[in-house]
């Protein structure tokens, strides 16, 4: 299945590919070139367990959804500026999902697209200036969209993108290693605490005579750690900016489409309707294909501005049908349902492991959503960032396919195909055992030595191959550089 021999295409990527875009695991990188479910396979042949991917959802190269592409593109492919039934169906489709009141869908082609969008719309509707985001949200890669990522505006050395005024950075609401720790606050709804914050933010908006356009989070922060936000803090906080003329943007480009297991979209744990919902990778398994939800007020307002909003690929038959396709496929194989279950024995597999490794300070997650935190020390949570480094690399050795995250990169990330198994888990499950023996054995003889007066390198492996989800591989801590800007 390759055209040339690996080392060549590692040479002609660094030669005509941008630096900016790298590679997983650096050092070694992997040359894959197919897959099915949820596993890779590289030139050799060799299987992988990928159990990253949350864009190929129903498993890489689900057959139904490649024939429906295949079907479609026989027949027809323009824009959508002609009737088309799969478009509208599939706009019907998608609004069943949701609660009534978000009835209108704007095609798109990716993430950062229907982010792009979903600010042009909060700024028609509402005529404010100032966006809320939460510190180390990622919501995309176009420049409106970058201006609302932390995530991404804290790892620039050069400062050439200025985080903007009117941008305000809230608090991640991370019970765990965030502004309010569950430890410290015993008893306390630290969801209001951090939904305060808010509340603050926006009266300071206020007081210099300016209002607000939109709050836009993840329903779950995915770039920012696994993070599962704390019960009833979006419901505050949707509150204060509603109360302030500003709409609710949900992004749910990761965790949507049934990831949850519980809920289709990730928002509804939350017990929240939005304004503006964002969908993307997952809609179209690979294909890029995505879209805006939003209410009819809101797109009303947009189209009263008098722009035409064209865009060239936005729902076209192909895509429609591929979009289509995942749907019925979510359905047909019951993946939310396997998304709930698997989930929910994953975790309680790895919480179990805590017994046996301090390293792991917290497990969290929903359905088929998990992080696993890792700390050098459970009472200061310190983050054991090397040694996550180490077990993913290590897990790579093994054949099974993660990442980390967080802004200390620390949290073994997981959200696979949503077509992940029971026997997936323990095959897992067994590996990690064996990596974490390892991880904490050296951990321990490295602490003795040095007690001892001995140096010694702490991790095996290679340490510069940091896996971040969107892309970002830089082996960059955030160290708070721009944390004067959150409030
Ligand atoms: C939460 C979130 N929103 C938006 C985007 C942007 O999506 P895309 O890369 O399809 O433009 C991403 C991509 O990683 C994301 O994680």
């Amino acid at each position: 299945m390759e055209d040339i021999a690996k080392e060549e295409t590692l040479q002609l990527r660094n030669r005509h590919v941008g630096g900016a875009c790298k590679l997983f695991f650096a050092s070694d990188p992997l040359k894959i070139v197919r897959a099915s479910g949820q596993y890779m396979y590289d030139e050799q042949g060799q299987q992988y367990l990928d159990c990253i991917n949350n864009v190929c959802h129903v498993g890489h190269c689900h057959p139904d959804v490649v024939e429906a592409g295949y079907k479609q593109m026989q027949v027809l492919n323009t824009n959508s500026r002609y009737l088309h039934d799969t478009l509208v169906l599939l706009a019907k489709r998608l609004t069943e999902t949701m609660p009534g009141k978000l009835s209108v869908v704007y095609f798109v082609n990716s993430g950062s697209e229907a982010n792009d969008l979903a600010i042009r719309l909060a700024k028609h509707h509402t005529r404010g200036t100032e966006m809320l985001t939460l510190d180390h949200a990622y919501h995309g890669h176009v420049v409106s969209a970058l201006e609302v990522s932390p995530y991404k505006l804290r790892q620039q050395v050069d400062d050439s993108h200025p985080p903007p005024d009117h941008v305000h950075w809230v608090s991640c609401p991370d019970v765990y290693r965030g502004k309010y720790r569950d430890r410290d606050y015993p008893g306390q709804d630290i969801g209001q605490l951090y939904a305060n914050d808010v509340r603050d933010v926006i009266h300071k908006i206020k007081q210099d005579g300016k209002n607000v356009s939109f709050f836009i989070a993840e329903s779950m922060q995915s770039c920012g750690g696994q993070i599962i936000l704390p019960q009833g803090y979006l419901q505050s906080v949707y509150k204060y900016v509603r109360e302030a003329g500003g709409v609710c943007i949900a992004d749910e480009v990761q965790v949507g489409f049934g990831r949850v297991g519980s809920h289709f979209w990730a928002f509804q744990p939350q017990g929240v309707e939005p304004d503006i919902v964002t969908l993307g990778k997952p809609m179209g398994n690979g294909h890029p294909v995505a879209a805006v939800v939003t209410t009819q007020a809101i797109s009303d307002s947009f189209r009263d501005s008098g722009m035409e909003y064209f865009n060239t690929y936005g729902g076209n038959p192909v895509s429609c049908s591929i979009a289509m396709a995942v749907l019925d496929v979510i359905e047909k194989e019951h993946l939310r349902q396997n998304a709930l279950d698997v989930g929910q024995y994953w975790k309680a597999k790895v919480t179990e492991l805590m017994s046996q490794f301090d390293i792991i300070g917290q497990v969290r997650g929903q359905g088929l959503f998990l992080g696993i935190d890792l700390v050098k020390d459970r009472e200061t949570r310190e983050p054991a960032t090397e040694e996550a480094n180490t077990v993913i690399t290590r897990m790579k050795e093994e054949h099974i396919l993660l990442s980390t995250d967080g802004p200390y990169s620390n949290v073994i990330k997981t959200k696979p195909p949503m077509c992940f198994s029971k026997n997936n888990v323990d095959h897992f499950m067994e590996k990690l055992t064996v990596i974490l023996t390892e991880v904490t054995t050296q951990r321990t003889n490295t602490n003795v030595n040095s007690s001892q007066g001995v140096s010694n390198g702490l991790t095996g492996g290679n340490t510069d191959v940091i896996n971040k989800d969107d892309g970002d591989i830089n082996k960059n801590i955030c160290t708070g550089r721009k944390s004067m800007k959150v409030h």
